[in-house]
């Protein structure tokens, strides 16, 4: 039997730019091919942001939607988390300019630098105020503008990051139920590995490696992925992340209805949900139309199959993301 939740998605959102990059196109950028890259990763296509979009431009259209959906209004949120590692610049935080164009009230505003789990954990961190009372309405976003921070010359990274936001507003649980079940947040678990934390980076640009000519020359500003590394790891801890979220609501696999897992590359979502026992018609995908998203991903491809209606109301909705740290987590949500 699950637990009673304490907290609630209320409405999703998200935003996608218009301009398609296909795999075609990037073999006239770099070494690769087509066959390649869907062999490997199952991605296609990715949006890319047009000149003068910022990584808040495209947060807050995602938080308008899910504000819209949720029947509130941007003065109504007592807090915006923002998970991105791309944000508009490194001071202030995305989340204060998220604030600013949706002209929300002076709600606390933050990022949370998670990488690929940064929806995860602003999920958690989000159902920790919702459950205590100490919030009632808060706006998490998972935005990420990768296209910036690519090395368009590196086939090994280039190949699978695209743009785009995802949001949910997470409000009090209280009495709504669907199909007999309490709709809510049943589960958020998140967790850090440091060890693996020079497996995917930035280097460049921070307090070791102040942004200089050489910085930029070497491209140590742009993404670094030593990509074996991330899938071993990302293979071992989705698997662990989703098996403790059934576990620790007692909500079997065959209870699931639907998992939403980070859009990273199929070989690892078939990895992860084939070890489950989860059956694959119950696996929520668009890796092939927007590729690797990072925090952006699950929010996105939640809220595409909510207002598709293919996700309804009551449905337990298993998630799981890993991201550069490594950081990953788990969350089992009741719509
Ligand atoms: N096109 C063609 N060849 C490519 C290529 C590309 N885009 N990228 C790499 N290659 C080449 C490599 O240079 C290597 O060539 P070599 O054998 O001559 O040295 C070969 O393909 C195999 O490379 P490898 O890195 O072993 O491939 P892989 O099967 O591990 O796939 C990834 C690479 C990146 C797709 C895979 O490791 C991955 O998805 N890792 C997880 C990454 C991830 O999800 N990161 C985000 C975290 S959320």
């Amino acid at each position: 039997m699950a637990a009673t939740p304490q907290s609630r998605i209320l409405g999703t959102g998200h935003y996608l730019p218009d301009v398609i990059r296909s795999n075609f196109d990037l073999e006239k950028m770099v070494d690769t091919t087509d066959a390649w890259i869907v062999e490997r990763t199952g991605i296609r296509e990715r949006r890319i942001a047009p000149e003068g979009m910022v990584t808040s431009d495209m947060a807050t259209a995602a938080a308008k939607r899910a504000l819209e959906a949720a029947e509130l209004q941007a003065s109504d949120l007592d807090m915006i988390l923002v998970g991105t590692v791309t944000p508009d610049m490194p001071m202030p935080a995305t989340a204060v300019y998220v604030q600013q164009k949706l002209g929300a009230g002076h709600c606390p505003a933050m990022d949370l630098s998670a990488a690929c789990a940064g929806f995860i954990f602003g999920l958690s961190i989000a159902d920790q105020f919702v459950k205590t009372g100490a919030m009632k309405n808060v706006l998490v976003v998972g935005v990420e503008l990768l296209s910036r921070v690519v090395n368009w010359e590196d086939r090994g990274t280039c190949v699978l990051f695209g743009d785009g936001a995802g949001a949910v507003i997470l409000g009090p649980a209280g009495g709504a139920t669907a199909r007999g079940r309490a709709r809510g947040v049943l589960s958020t678990r998140i967790h850090t590995d440091g060890a693996l934390a020079r497996s995917l980076m930035i280097p460049g640009g921070g307090s070791e490696t102040p942004t200089n000519a050489d910085v930029v020359e070497k491209r140590l500003h742009k993404v670094h992925m030593r990509g074996q590394d991330i899938f071993k790891v990302a293979v071992k801890n989705l698997y662990s992340a989703s098996k403790d979220a059934l576990e620790e609501t007692g909500v079997s696999a065959s209870e699931v209805d639907w998992v939403c897992p980070h859009q990273a590359n199929l070989r690892i979502i078939d990895n992860v949900v084939s070890r489950l026992g989860v059956p694959e018609e119950k696996v929520l995908l668009n890796i092939e139309k927007v590729g690797n998203t990072s925090s952006a991903s699950i929010p996105i491809l939640l809220d595409d199959n909510v207002r598709s209606g293919k996700i309804k109301a009551g449905d337990h909705v298993l998630m799981c993301a890993l991201g550069a740290g490594v950081s990953w987590g788990g969350a089992l949500v009741t719509i």
